[in-house]
Order: C-alpha cells, then structure tokens, then sequence
C-alpha cells in the first residue's frame, strides 16, 4: 500500500480520428494514428485494471469514439470492472441500432457536444454539417431513456448566444447542460487568437449563466467551466495532480491530464508496459506534482495551495516554458503579465485554422484551412 488514495474517473481516448474539425480542439497538434492504437484486448485489460484500481467511472471520448467499431466490447469491459461509462460524442455514427447495442453492452450516460445553438453557426464552428445529426442524436438518447448531457464549448463566436445554447439543451431533454469556456492546448493555442472572448463577453455570459441557474434550480444541472484567462484565479486542474483521475490516450499512453504529453522529460507511463496501480501510484510522471512539496513561491507559502493546487501545469510550461512555476493565471504570478496581455490583446479574429479534413494531422501532413 503506498497511501495514495485511488482515481475516481478515468478519460479514455480511444481513437484521435474525429470527423469534425473544431478549431477549440484541445488535442494535441500531432495526432496519434489509428495503426498505433490501442487495441481492444487492450483497452478491456485496462477497464478491468481500472477497476480493480477503484475507478468509479470512465468518459469515453477521443477524437470521435464511435469510430472504434469495438466501442461495446469495450464498454462491457467496464460495466463487468464494476466501472460507470459514459459516452462523450460528437453524435455523428449514432444511430439507434449502435445506441441499443452500446446500452446491452452497459452504456450508463451519453455527452453529447453542440458547437452553437444556430445550426450553420454550428456547422461553421465544426468544420462541417454536423448540427442535424447531433439533433437526431440527442433524441435518440432521450428515447432511449439514457441520462444526456449537452456540452458546449465557450469561446468569441458563441458566448454572445448563451441564452439561445441553454434554450437548446433543453429543447434537446439534457440533464446537465455544461458550458465550458476554451482552455487553450494543444490545437486551440493555434486559434488562440479567434476563440479570444472579450471582458464584456465574458461578463454577460456569465451574468446570463447565473440567471438561468436561479430558473433552472433543481430541474437541470448547468455547469459553468470559468475561463482563467480573465478573472486572475488559477483553477484546480484535474482536482490536483494525480489526485483524481488519470488520462490514457489512444497509444496507451498513461497521463496525469489530457495535456501533459507536451511537458518535457515527463517520462510518461504506457499501460501496455506497466499496470495501472504502479503508474498511479509510484510511477514518477504521476509523483511529479502531486501534492505540494514541488511548489515554488508564491505557491509554496500560500493559503490557497491546497484549493487550487497551484493551478495549471501544462499552462505553466506553455507559457514560462517551466511548469513548476505558479500558474499564470493566477494574479500573484510573477508571470500574470503574460496572460494579461494575451487576454486583453485586441485580437484581430484571423479566422480558424482547421485540422486536415478527417484525417489525423500526422497522416494529412500540415494540410489546414482557413475559413
Ligand atoms: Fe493558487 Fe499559487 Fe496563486 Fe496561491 S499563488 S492562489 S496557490 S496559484
Ligand atoms: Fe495539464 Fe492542467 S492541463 S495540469
């Protein structure tokens, strides 16, 4: 036994191939390619490790996870682990057939994600037609009687429409509406410029979340995800280092986030090597931050270490090039100027810059567009 408590949720990445094209996508710029994934004898070793470990649940995402023809054999892996999936999808390749298969496999919850509330703006935002078919998704779920939950990703070009986005998520029958403003990885920092909201954006949006929340008390969950760009606070990524829930991406790859490939000399884990347990808890990839023995000042001697953690590594090292540094986000950096000035630059909305049309970056070459 080493003391450290267990995760309770694990993202599985089953593929990066996705059909759509956001330009917000916080995957990184080097996609991994389908002959390297996992496969499915694999991914079930690591729902029944996940398990075993005290995982309570798995979010099944990518890229697009419906692309993975063996998506319930996966999902029953997890159901007899004693482990809860969800579905995190784009809704494109659901259809009623492949939804009644993945719930008699042991399907739990579906996550659905909506680029805008107005379908071109939608499709536009998407990289492609895409809104109908989310639609049709949605209602197939609510059919089914399958808790959903509608996700939309917050940035310039739709922050000005939350009223219209909440109206749809319950038109769509979801439980939990999540709003999650841009966090800028891996391909986002590309479009960092475009997706850049202003303050008064920022701050009407939220007014409106607030009011919807006083409407919708009690009857449907609306989560806010705030944007540390702006307010001067870091926020607790992943709950803490290591202390949540871990990533495993889709070559196997076992990280403390989503993000944390980019960071040097992190010496990542693979759950084809090594089991789960020992890269919780003993590996040095997850040690490295856990907890707050690593801090520096201001973290080291501050009341709010054990809130926010530090805030963000992975955004520490994007931007100081050091990720033991205290996050920039946070106003008492030394380093806050950097986001400041990122945050309140008078962007000049280039345009999108897109992934390569339905392929992985690392098989379409540098193939982008711009719209
Ligand atoms: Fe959090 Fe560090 Fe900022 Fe304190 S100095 S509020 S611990 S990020
Ligand atoms: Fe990696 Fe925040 S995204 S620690």
């Amino acid at each position: 036994m080493t003391g450290v408590p267990p995760p309770w949720a694990l993202l599985a990445e089953l593929t990066h191939a996705c059909p759509l094209h956001c330009p917000y996508c916080s995957n990184p710029l080097e996609l991994t390619r389908r002959s390297r994934e996992l496969s499915t004898a694999q991914w079930q070793d690591v729902m029944r490790q996940a398990g075993d470990l005290g995982v309570v649940q798995t979010h099944l995402s990518g890229g697009e996870p419906l692309l993975r023809a063996d998506l319930e054999a996966i999902v029953s892996a997890a159901e007899s682990a004693g482990v809860h999936t969800q579905l995190v999808t784009s809704g494109l390749g659901l259809d009623a057939a492949r939804l009644a298969g993945l719930m008699a496999a042991g399907l739990r919850s579906v996550q659905l994600s909506v680029q805008h509330a107005d379908p071109s703006a939608s499709d536009r935002i998407a990289g492609r037609r895409s809104f109908d078919a989310k639609e049709r998704a949605a209602a197939l779920v609510r059919e089914a009687g399958l808790p959903l939950g509608v996700n939309v990703v917050l940035h310039r070009d739709n922050l000005d429409a939350i009223d219209a986005v909440v109206e749809l998520g319950l038109a769509w029958g979801a439980d939990r509406i999540e709003l999650a403003n841009t966090q800028f990885y891996g391909w986002a920092m590309r479009n960092r410029a475009s997706l850049m909201p202003s303050r008064d954006q920022l701050s009407r949006a939220s007014d409106a979340v607030l009011r919807w929340r006083e409407r919708l008390a009690g009857r449907t969950e609306l989560v806010w995800v705030v944007p540390d760009y702006v307010d001067g606070v870091a926020k607790p990524c992943m709950g803490g280092w290591g202390a949540v829930s871990l990533t495993v991406t889709p070559d196997g790859t076992v990280l403390p986030c989503p993000a944390a490939a980019t960071l040097p000399g992190l010496d990542a884990p693979n759950a084809a090597e090594r089991s789960l347990a020992w890269i919780w808890e003993q590996s040095a990839a997850f040690n490295r931050y856990r907890g707050t023995d690593w801090m520096q000042e201001p973290c080291r001697g501050c009341p709010r270490r054990d809130e926010d953690f530090g805030g963000c590594r992975c955004q520490a090292y994007a931007l100081t090039g050091d990720a033991a540094r205290t996050d920039p986000a946070c106003r008492l950096s030394p380093d806050h100027g950097l986001i400041r000035a990122a945050a309140e630059a008078e962007a000049e909305a280039p345009g999108y810059v897109y992934r390569g049309p339905g392929r992985s970056r690392a098989e379409s070459g540098t193939n982008t567009q711009r719209v």
